[in-house]
């Protein structure tokens, strides 16, 4: 990435997700696209907004989820200081931004392609669908543990295949352990592309799967991140050779046998 590629644009909409079920946890922000040549799902983006002072020094890695000519749109779920304070951000504020970072998901056109979403690891399942030129070929499956209405699962169900579980209970999470084994061995035996994107045991149970049924699969990481360059090595994981990997350079997207977890 070129220094180039950092540039102040304008907020242009705060919105919350779905039907105000939890309207103070998860937003949508509809950004002024930055002029970039292009982008691919499974990048991401760091902002920080040019009003946070020094006790908020560093930048905030999300998922790109939507773009076009006009707009960039991420979807962020408030958990902590920075999320809250960019959930608080309203039109016309400006934000720096620097991106495309990172690398993205395979994609195979006519192949069968399951999409394993945790949570908010949805964020960037809707890029990838819109942008897929044979969505016949892909099946979403979000596993999540607020209400349906908080993530943008209504508008991916649109127009893929989708189907959802619900973690209400602990003997849900066997549930949906039990539907990620099942869907994955289906998908290995179809010699079909799996990518998942979600909390790290959500990773690490896609990664455990995909080896033991011999499924190929990619995960995307949300390590904490601070530069989003290569620079700090604050995001740093293991490669499958056991050698370091700064996530936010040769990832977040990994082949789930070429990364330790
Ligand atoms: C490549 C990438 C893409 C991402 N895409 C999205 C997205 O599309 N939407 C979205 O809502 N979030 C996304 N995240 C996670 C998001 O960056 C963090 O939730 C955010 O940085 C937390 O900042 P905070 O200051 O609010 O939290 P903090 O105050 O720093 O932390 C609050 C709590 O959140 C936890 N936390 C902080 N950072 C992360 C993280 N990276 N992953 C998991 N837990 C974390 C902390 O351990 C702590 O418990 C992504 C992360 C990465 C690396
Ligand atoms: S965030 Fe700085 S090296 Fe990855």
């Amino acid at each position: 990435m070129s220094l180039r590629s950092c540039r102040n644009v304008t907020v242009l909409e705060v919105a919350p997700v779905g039907q105000l079920k939890r309207p103070d946890e998860f937003f949508e922000i509809r950004l002024a696209m930055p002029d970039w040549d292009g982008w691919k799902p499974g990048q991401f983006i760091m902002i920080r907004p040019t009003s946070w002072d020094l006790d908020m020094l560093w930048a905030r890695p999300f998922s790109i989820s939507a773009a076009d000519d006009e707009s960039l749109t991420i979807f962020i779920q408030k958990v902590g200081r920075g999320t809250a304070r960019i959930a608080s951000l309203k039109a016309g504020d400006e934000v720096a931004v620097w991106g495309p970072l990172g690398n993205s998901f395979a994609v195979e056109p006519q192949t069968p392609t399951l999409l394993l979403a945790g949570g908010i690891g949805i964020a960037p399942f809707r890029g990838y669908v819109e942008q897929h030129p044979h969505p016949e070929n892909i099946r979403l499956f979000l596993a999540h543990r607020l209400p349906l209405d908080c993530y943008p699962y209504e508008l991916l169900s649109r127009r893929v295949d989708s189907r959802c579980m619900i973690e209400e209970q602990p003997c849900d999470l066997d549930r949906i352990i039990a539907s990620m084994r099942e869907q994955i061995a289906e998908y290995a035996a179809r010699d079909g592309l799996i990518l998942a994107c979600g909390p790290t045991p959500f990773m690490r149970t896609v990664k455990a799967f995909a080896a033991e049924l011999g499924a190929r699969a990619q995960v995307s990481l949300e390590n904490r991140m601070a530069c989003g360059v290569g620079a700090c090595l604050g995001c740093v994981t293991r490669d499958g050779d056991g050698h370091h990997a700064q996530v936010c350079t040769k990832g977040p997207v990994f082949w789930s046998d070429k990364v330790e977890l």
